[in-house]
């Protein structure tokens, strides 16, 4: 698998967990703004395996009306959003506030495999 493939799982992708969460599961997958060595601001996690999310770049997506490179998934996902409580904070002290909520996925794909987050709605 390449490694944008990788990155974007650790990022992006799990299991289960609930808003409350944000902050242990953004320690835990060393998640940070990798350019500015500063805590990432947001950071999407997606409820799901990664079967499901990856059939979004195969069957389960079509281009997204605003910008074609991407692709939208059809139905919704569960999400947690989590987002930095105050800007520029350096690590280790990245505190988040999380939300839970269902939306479409937008993604970019390589090769049939998903590779970068752009936002979801
Ligand atoms: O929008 P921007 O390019 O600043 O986003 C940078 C990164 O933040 C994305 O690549 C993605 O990993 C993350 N992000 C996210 N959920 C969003 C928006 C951005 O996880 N809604």
């Amino acid at each position: 698998y390449n490694e944008r493939y990788k990155t974007f799982r650790r990022q992006h992708v799990i299991g289960k967990m609930a808003a409350k969460d944000c902050d242990k599961v953004i320690k835990k997958r060393k998640i940070k703004n990798s350019e500015t060595a500063k805590c990432k601001e947001v950071n999407t996690f997606v409820i799901a395996s990664i079967k499901e999310v990856c059939e979004v770049c195969q069957t389960m997506g079509k281009p997204y009306h605003k910008n074609k490179t991407y692709i939208e998934s059809v139905k919704t996902f569960q999400l947690v959003v989590c987002k930095l409580k105050s800007k520029g904070k350096r690590l280790p002290k990245c505190a988040y506030r999380g939300q839970e909520c269902n939306q479409h996925i937008v993604l970019s794909c390589e090769k049939g495999l998903p590779v970068h987050f752009q936002r979801s709605f």
